[in-house]
């Protein structure tokens, strides 16, 4: 899930930006994980499109970005098999969060 979500912020956020990786816990017990980008972002009208299967923003046959649009339906599937979920947050041209979360029962904390 976080490869997926890494090579997506590697491939829309042109060189010299930056990526940010964070992970915390909720007061009520949930992980949540995120993966932030300063890349191109997208427009909130697009972000459920971008979530289902084979959606790609600008899904044109010339367009410059490689994929097959699988990548964010296959971790929001695994994200909701745990019972949590994937949430985007996105401004064109600033760039974009995407965050897993799982509930409390699915989280074991070591020793
Ligand atoms: N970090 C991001 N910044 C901007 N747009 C994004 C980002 N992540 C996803 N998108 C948009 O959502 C679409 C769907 O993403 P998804 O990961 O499902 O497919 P993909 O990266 O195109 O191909 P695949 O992951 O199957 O190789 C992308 O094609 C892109 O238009
Ligand atoms: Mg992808």
């Amino acid at each position: 899930m976080l490869l997926n979500l890494l090579s997506n912020a590697v491939k829309f956020t042109e060189r010299g930006g930056e990526i940010t990786v964070a992970s915390e816990m909720t007061e009520d017990g949930c992980l949540r994980i995120s993966v932030a980008d300063t890349g191109i972002g997208m427009v909130a009208r697009d972000i459920p499109k971008a979530m289902s299967t084979f959606g790609q923003v600008d899904g044109a046959l010339n367009r410059k970005y490689q994929g097959t649009g699988l990548g964010l339906p296959l971790v929001k599937s695994l994200a909701e098999l745990h019972g949590g979920g994937l949430e985007i947050d996105s401004l064109i041209g600033v760039g974009t969060a995407a965050t897993i979360w799982f509930p409390k029962e699915r989280v074991v904390i070591g020793d």
